[in-house]
């Protein structure tokens, strides 16, 4: 094996250094040595958006963006999803391994011993209004769940660190299902601990006078889904409950965090964006002229398109297309769908979005199904959060055992006024 260094001679003086290269990466720091002066600070690197950036070492999630494929802790994503229940996966994710019959059933337990919220959640879920976007008040609610358990910030002791992940696994589906109930003007409904996780919360969102139908083969899509956003390594989700959890805080408060970088359009509100896009274009015929607005950047960007690191088609699209027709042959068509199907035909023929790379990603076709299950649109980024939830933990968890982590805080290239004298009101004009 050749040296695994690397020279860099710095041409403004002249001199060589020999940088170490572990794992593919040179560290940031070691560029600091190189200076023009003594009092040089030392080269940094500029990476606006972390596109070239190692943040930390992780041994949870593995992606490779051009063979499109994604594994949780090594297990295929394609066999996570067809075998796992989704509490296993949450296991598999935050304690490392697949849990042993015993290991799950403890797991379970715990969580069913944990899904009732404070009686005051439910009367500051009252106080928003009726029109709340849903993910605006889960990111409250998850957020104000610190309050409730001033224990949380003891984060030096792994027992505690375990119960508050029982504690946000447990009333996640409580809050969003509260939230749901809020947005429709239905009393909310309590857990019951009868049910397993996802028919627990099913219940709490649909039953209507004390009765629900479960459907199994909704159920099953439903678990399929959250286990397709477990995890997905360092998104901004992830990387915001890390670099809010690198401040010490407890992590109801970093999660809430993660919800809010969640919400934005480009990332898990992206389910949503789809569905007015679709409901925007109308009609197929109108898919020619939508896509030339796209390319000509008027029409914004074709949502559900494109992912920072798979550049080839993303395998949980692939499985959501799969859930699609199981769920489609319960529920009748979904009328977007064939616009949907249109809109990908035609965007994968064009020239723009191969050139680019671009294509369908998991949120492309989860909202036509969310729809199809009685979602309305703006509430499916809150069908993503409770997926992503265990994957924020395992990371928040892992975050805190790395010896190497302290708390984030990045570089920057000041490019504002260089000293200057401060101008009295009656001097300013
Ligand atoms: N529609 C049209 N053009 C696009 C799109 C799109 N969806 N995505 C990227 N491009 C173009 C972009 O304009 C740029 O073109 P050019 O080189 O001519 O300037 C090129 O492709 C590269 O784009 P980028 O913005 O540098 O790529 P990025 O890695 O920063 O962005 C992304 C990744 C996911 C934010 C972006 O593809 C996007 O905005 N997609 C639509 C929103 C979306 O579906 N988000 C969900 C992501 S998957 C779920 C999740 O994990 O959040």
């Amino acid at each position: 094996m050749a040296n695994e260094t690397l020279t860099v001679t710095d041409n403004r003086t002249g001199q060589s250094y020999e940088i170490p290269v572990t794992d593919g990466t040179i560290r940031a720091t070691d560029l600091r040595n190189i200076k023009t002066s003594e009092d040089d600070f030392g080269l940094m690197t500029y990476d606006p958006a972390f596109m070239n950036t190692a943040a930390c070492r992780s041994a949870i999630t593995y992606i490779d963006g051009d063979k499109g494929i994604l594994r949780y802790r090594g297990y295929p994503i394609e066999q996570v999803a067809e075998q796992a229940s989704f509490l296993e996966v949450a296991y598999l994710l935050t304690e490392g391994e697949l849990p042993t019959k015993d290991q799950l059933a403890k797991f379970e337990n715990d969580i069913k011993y944990h899904t009732y919220v404070h009686t005051n959640v439910l009367k500051f879920l009252e106080g928003f209004r009726y029109d709340a976007h849903p993910m605006g008040m889960l990111l409250g609610t998850v957020g104000a769940l610190s309050t409730f358990y001033p224990d949380a910030k003891n984060i030096q002791d792994p027992a505690n660190r375990y119960l508050q992940r029982i504690r946000l696994l447990a009333k996640m589906p409580t809050i969003a299902a509260f939230i749901f109930r809020h947005s429709r003007g239905l009393p909310f409904v309590f857990p019951d601990n009868s049910l397993d996780y996802i028919g627990n919360y099913v219940n709490m969102a649909f039953s209507i006078g004390g009765e629900h139908e479960p459907n199994p083969v909704l159920q099953k899509a439903l678990q399929i889904l959250l286990i397709l956003h477990a995890d997905h390594e360092q998104n901004c989700s992830t990387s915001a409950v890390r670099a809010v959890g690198s401040s010490g805080v407890d992590p109801f408060s970093a999660v809430s965090a993660g919800v809010a970088a969640l919400y934005g359009p480009l990332h898990g509100g992206a389910n949503e964006a789809v569905l007015l896009m679709l409901d925007e274009i109308g009609d197929k015929k109108n898919i020619p002229a939508f896509i030339e607005s796209v390319k000509g950047g008027k029409g914004g960007r074709l949502m559900g398109f494109g992912h920072r690191v798979y550049k080839s088609y993303d395998p949980r699209a692939k499985l959501i297309k799969q859930v699609a027709d199981d769920v489609f042959a319960q529920t009748g068509l979904n009328p977007k769908l064939e616009i949907a199907l249109e809109l990908e035909r035609i965007a994968l023929e064009d020239e723009y979005f191969i050139k680019r790379k671009l294509y369908p990603n998991v949120d492309f076709y989860s909202g036509l199904i969310y729809q199809a299950m009685g979602f309305p649109t703006e509430y499916f980024t809150v069908l993503f959060a409770l997926g992503r939830l265990p994957g924020w933990l395992a990371q928040w968890e892992e975050m805190l055992m790395d010896k190497e982590q302290k708390i984030a805080r990045p570089r920057q290239i000041y490019t504002g006024y260089d000293e200057r004298s401060f101008v009295g009101m009656a001097k300013r004009k």
